[in-house]
């Protein structure tokens, strides 16, 4: 028989691991950094992306749970008897720029899935670890922010709306076109720099909407932000309004549009020119 597992838990350890792991090193950061080579995203590791990575897979060893790692970082890693039985998808640093920086934006994202989709993440966590803000979500539990239930805005016209855009890509000039409609109806745009967690501002209504349709961000830095946009009731999908369902690889790609609620969703659909979809 399967061991039962309290995934939730586990997920709330592994944060509470990084907190404590990445103390000493946020002390340290204005010293020269050492050169760590590219992760398995393609950008240069980070100490401090290394330690939170490594935090999340001790925690789950004490557990003792048979898993499959699929992080930002190392790539794709295979852990005890069964490794097929869970698939652990994790960004262990979403926003590593402003943490260096010292731009108090960025988290540390996990979901555990029954396979390397994201169809079939069960649970999530994104935790602010700047201002110790968790957001966790369970399959048809709803999605909690810091243990309080949370929905997203009930806002409905573009004027009102804050919405985040991710417009960070050499490809500006391909990407701007498509954008230039929704941009010139809308009053407060924003981009905070850790995408994890501007997706759940739109779980728990703090903001409205977050696109990124530059179709470069991967599926390790959202995969647990779509549970937590999912059980909010808040909407996501791809830039087309079709269902999002990709693998989950720190190489796939991913782009879309989540939005607090079904009418901001369908205007903005009708004013985002798609890019092209993601396989
Ligand atoms: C980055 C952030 C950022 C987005 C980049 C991502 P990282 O994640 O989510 O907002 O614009 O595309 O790579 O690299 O800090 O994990
Ligand atoms: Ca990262």
């Amino acid at each position: 028989m399967k061991k039962q597992i309290n995934w939730l838990d586990i997920l709330i350890r592994c944060k509470n691991n990084i907190q404590e792991q990445i103390k000493p090193l946020l002390k340290k950061l204005d010293q020269p950094q050492p050169n760590l080579g590219i992760g398995a995203g393609g950008d240069p590791i980070k100490q401090i992306d290394l330690a939170a990575e490594s935090a999340i897979i001790n925690t789950l060893r004490e557990h003792e749970v048979s898993f499959t790692l699929i992080s930002e970082e190392s790539g794709i890693k295979k852990y005890g008897q069964t490794p097929n039985d869970n698939f652990v998808t994790t960004d262990p640093i979403d926003g590593t720029t402003n943490l260096v920086r010292g731009i108090p934006f960025y988290a540390t994202s996990i979901a555990v899935s029954t396979k390397p989709t994201i169809n079939t993440i069960h649970t999530a966590l994104v935790t602010d670890l700047v201002h110790g803000i968790t957001y966790t979500a369970q399959k048809g539990k709803g999605a909690y922010r810091n243990n309080q239930k949370i929905t997203p805005s009930k806002t409905e016209s573009l004027e009102d709306a804050v919405i985040g855009i991710d417009l960070n890509t050499y490809k500006i000039q391909k990407i701007a076109p498509k954008l230039t409609n929704l941009i010139q109806r809308t009053k407060h745009i924003r981009h905070l720099g850790a995408n994890a967690l501007e997706l759940c501002y739109v779980a728990d209504g703090t903001t409205d909407a977050f696109l990124d349709i530059r179709g470069k961000l991967r599926t390790t830095d959202m995969a647990a932000a779509w549970l937590i946009i999912k059980e909010a009731s808040a909407k996501i999908t791809t830039p087309k309004g079709k269902l999002l369902n990709v693998k989950l690889s720190p190489k796939q790609k991913v782009a879309f549009i989540a939005t607090a609620n079904q009418k901001i969703h369908k205007i903005m659909l009708s004013l985002v020119k798609p890019e092209k979809e993601m396989k």
